[in-house]
């Protein structure tokens, strides 16, 4: 007995030494910061709010530093006329996709041995870019009339009340996943459209409770129980939908939030859209699905997306460094970067809501992405430089979202179709705009820490 004492103590002893083991900053490196507790460090802040916590670490140590996160050291920029240096690195020193892997092994428990990204990515592009863009566009469209009208027509005439995040997600999602994955038969018909209705709905609400608990499962803070419950779930749901699917709905969410609750962007957005279909040639009918020169002539709409999703896509860049390697910044300093460690861009904090970059940079302002006449507004400044990432919800460089096309024509689509056959109401017009859930900063789209309830009906 009194040996294993012994040996337990000393297991213990160890294990301190191991953990307190700390790292120091070599010459040339960024300033360190690895918090109070051996190993943790700073994870404990880092998972309860990435925002405020990488705002304090930016006010203590500048636009560079490195903290150590869960036993990790990240590396965090936040200089934007710095990043370009970082998105167009090759894969041979910052990797983009061993940390998506990570990601798809601890949530998902997915291994991936052969998985190519190159390949993958080459297979997915004629689809989302260019040959395919147009027939996934229209696809999209009938689904979205086919869950959106066909549910509404369904539960009768009249007003129908929901969060407004449950039926921006919803919606979308059903589309999507109908679109994705194929609809009960073609040509439709009456019975399979509504089977069509009632299986995405099914599949909806099985990737939501996913979704909910995807900030836990990304830190690996939930059961083994719990996470294999959900893997099942997700066998179900499909792999492919959620990375694909996940921001699309809350997107759309905040730009009708906020158009609700500013009744002048409204009306721009109502009038430009019904200009832009009744100038077109052949003038396009309410009815129909919108053109593809429609939708890309609409710079009203496209500056308050752009301003939405300013506003609310907080997603982390992160890339793995390959090899021990000099990162140039801008402003002519360098930084040593250390193999196995990870870079993480976070552009909400900066260009996103960077006040030297946006007045009033917390505001909604519809038309901050118009010149005065009319046109698409690409100047904005840091430092007296012009900027070139001003606005990053899509990332950029070599890993661009390749589906940026079809995610900006469907929500487009969706939002025409809601203003062009639906009356829109808040239930509390005088509610004001919720908080962020904060646990989801990172995971692209942030979502409100509770639903807004909203009415809505057919036009009559
Ligand atoms: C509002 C909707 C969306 C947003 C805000 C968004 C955002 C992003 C961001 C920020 C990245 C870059 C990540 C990084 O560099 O670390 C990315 C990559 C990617 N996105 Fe999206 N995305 C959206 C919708 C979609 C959709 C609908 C698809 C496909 C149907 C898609 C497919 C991809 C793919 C395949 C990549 C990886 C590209 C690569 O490996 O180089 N995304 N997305």
């Amino acid at each position: 007995m009194p040996w294993a004492v012994l040996l337990g103590l000393l297991a213990a002893l160890l294990l301190l030494l191991l953990l307190t083991r700390r790292r120091t900053r070599r010459p040339g490196e960024p300033p360190l910061d690895v918090g109070i507790i051996p190993w943790l460090g700073h994870a404990l802040e880092f998972g309860k709010d990435a925002a405020s916590f990488l705002t304090r670490m930016k006010e203590k140590h500048g636009d560079i530093f490195t903290v150590l996160v869960g036993g990790r050291y990240v590396t965090v920029l936040l200089d934007p006329h710095s990043y370009d240096t970082v998105v167009w690195e090759p894969r041979s020193k910052l990797d983009f996709h061993a940390y998506a892997v990570f990601l798809m092994e601890r949530i998902f428990d997915v291994q991936l041995p052969h998985y190519n990204p190159s390949d993958e990515k080459a297979r997915m592009k004629p689809t989302l870019l260019h040959r395919d863009l147009q027939a996934l566009t229209e696809a999209m469209s009938t689904n979205l009339r086919t869950v959106l009208l066909g549910d509404v027509t369904e539960a009768g005439d009249g007003w129908h009340k929901m969060g407004l995040l449950d039926f921006s997600y919803s919606f979308l999602f059903r589309a999507g996943y109908l679109t994705q994955y194929g609809v009960e038969t073609v040509p439709r018909t009456h019975q399979s459209q509504a089977q069509d209705r009632a299986h995405s709905a099914d599949v909806f609400r099985t990737f939501r409770q996913l979704d909910l608990l995807l900030p836990k499962l990304a830190r690996g803070s939930l059961s083994v129980e719990v996470t294999t419950i959900i893997n099942l779930e997700y066998n179900l749901c499909n792999r492919g939908s959620f990375s694909f699917q996940g921001n699309a709905g809350p997107a759309t969410f905040w730009l009708l939030l906020f158009l609700l609750k500013h009744p002048k962007a409204m009306s721009a957005v109502r009038e430009e859209l019904e200009r832009t279909l009744w100038k077109a040639e052949p003038p396009v009918s309410e009815m129909a699905i919108l053109p593809q020169k429609v939708l890309d002539s609409m710079p009203m709409l496209d500056s308050v997306l752009s301003e939405s999703l300013r506003l609310t896509a907080a997603p982390f860049i992160t890339r793995e460094v390959v090899v021990d390697m000099a990162m140039p910044m801008a402003d002519g300093r360098e930084f040593s970067l250390r193999r196995g460690d990870r870079l993480l861009l976070f552009p909400f904090l900066s260009p996103q809501k960077d006040p030297e970059i946006y007045t009033d940079p917390e505001e909604f302002k519809y038309d901050r992405f118009l010149n005065p006449d009319g046109t698409e507004k690409k100047d904005f400044y840091k430092d007296g430089k012009r900027l070139k990432n001003y606005n990053m919800p899509w990332g950029a460089g070599h890993n661009l979202c390749l589906g940026k096309s079809y995610a900006i024509n469907s929500i487009k689509q969706f939002v025409g179709l809601v203003l062009l056959h639906f009356d829109l109401e808040l239930t509390n017009p005088e509610m004001k705009i919720p908080e962020f859930d904060l646990s989801r900063y990172g995971f692209g789209l942030m979502q409100p820490e509770h639903d807004v309830p909203i009415r809505y009906r057919i036009r009559p």
